[in-house]
């Protein structure tokens, strides 16, 4: 069999035996009238984890974050974002589509915005403008290429948007990412936030499944809205358990996914792409590159890299992304990274002899 590394996304993984076999063996009863103890069991683990009053279980991450939006906004307020963050870029515009809310977006530095950005991000107390109602947080961020906000960061901006009277809504799809690379716990890491958006099919490799966390009050507005967005759920128990496995097995193996993604973006500077952030600075388990003009035309180099079993997504631009994930080995990086080296070189070749 023609060996494959699929780096296109730690979304791709396979669910684990333990948890097929939790998955056929789960005890299960109509979420719709709450009695299915599987869900219940990990919505109350998930709570205790995390130290927030309640958990619901929902289909995505995406589903999380618009439900967290909706319990918290209504119709002519708005939101301040990070302009990359994912919520704002890749959630196919729920805000404006569902929330009816204005962005407000900020230019972060590696997807980090500061206190005196998110200040001067409120729009003003007056008839004409938008009433601004939450900030929203991405920790790990996605596209910034996986960077972490500090224990202190997140602090900072929480106070923040506390004296400015806005809720803060943390989009933590990978925080437990953030929390294996900060050595801070998730409970510490999110305690300012007042929802919480963690998700269970990335690097925690569930096949489905999102958590919402926060107060009581809030996570029954938010149970309302998931209804209102079709996300209430019958024998969820089946997922579910493979969400408690997740939560018992797959969070402290993801520092190996951080080790794989530093050699990795440590391979694809050796072998001439411009990896940003550097190798050095890569925290978590995505890897950014980009193929210089130079070198070779950065969608060649896609499917060239694919021909050799090697899977990244389609390039923005010249940009290509790397993510490190449960299914793939430190052998894996090796590989991966010896065909990039071959892949260049035949790209080399062909520039110098046209
Ligand atoms: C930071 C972040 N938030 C939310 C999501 C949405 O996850 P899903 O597509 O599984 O709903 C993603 C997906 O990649 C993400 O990277």
């Amino acid at each position: 069999m023609t060996r494959v590394v699929n780096l296109r996304s730690d979304t791709v993984t396979r669910p684990t035996d333990a948890m097929r076999r939790a998955m056929a063996n789960a005890e299960v009863g109509d979420d719709y009238y709450r009695d299915d103890p599987t869900v219940r069991a990990l919505e109350e683990k998930a709570a205790s984890v995390f130290g927030k009053e309640a958990a619901m279980l929902v289909f995505s991450a995406t589903m999380a974050n618009l439900v967290s939006v909706l319990a918290q906004t209504s119709r002519g307020h708005s939101v301040i974002l990070e302009e990359s963050s994912h919520i704002f870029n890749n959630e196919a515009g729920f805000l404006a589509a569902f929330g009816g809310v204005t962005p407000r977006t900020v230019r972060g530095v590696r997807g980090r915005m500061t206190p005196a950005q998110v200040r001067a991000a409120v729009f003003p107390r007056a008839v004409l403008h938008p009433q601004t109602r939450l900030l929203c947080l991405e920790n790990t961020h996605n596209a910034a290429g996986g960077c972490c906000l500090s224990l202190q960061q997140v602090q900072g901006l929480c106070g923040t948007a506390v004296s400015l009277g806005l809720k803060v809504h943390l989009d933590g799809a990978r925080i437990f990412n953030a929390s294996v690379s900060l050595g801070v716990s998730v409970k510490e890491l999110t305690a300012p936030a007042d929802s919480v958006t963690v998700c269970l099919t990335k690097g925690l490799g569930c096949p489905v499944g999102a958590l919402v966390l926060g107060r009581q009050d809030f996570i029954e507005d938010a149970r309302r809205w998931r209804q209102v967005a079709g996300g209430g759920m019958r024998q969820g128990g089946v997922f579910a358990a493979a969400g408690l496995v997740a939560l018992d097995t797959m969070v402290d193996r993801l520092a190996v996914d951080h080790a794989n993604a530093r050699r990795l973006a440590v391979l694809l500077a050796e072998a001439g792409l411009h990896v940003d952030p550097p190798p050095e600075e890569v925290e978590t388990n995505i890897v950014f590159a980009e193929v210089p003009e130079e070198l070779m035309d950065a969608a060649g180099f896609v499917s060239a890299l694919g021909l050799k079993g090697v899977v990244v997504n389609a390039p923005r631009a010249r940009r290509v992304r790397c993510i490190t994930h449960h299914d793939v080995s430190a052998d894996d990086i090796e590989f991966a990274g010896a065909c990039v080296r071959e892949v260049l070189a035949v790209g080399a070749t062909r520039t110098s002899v046209s």
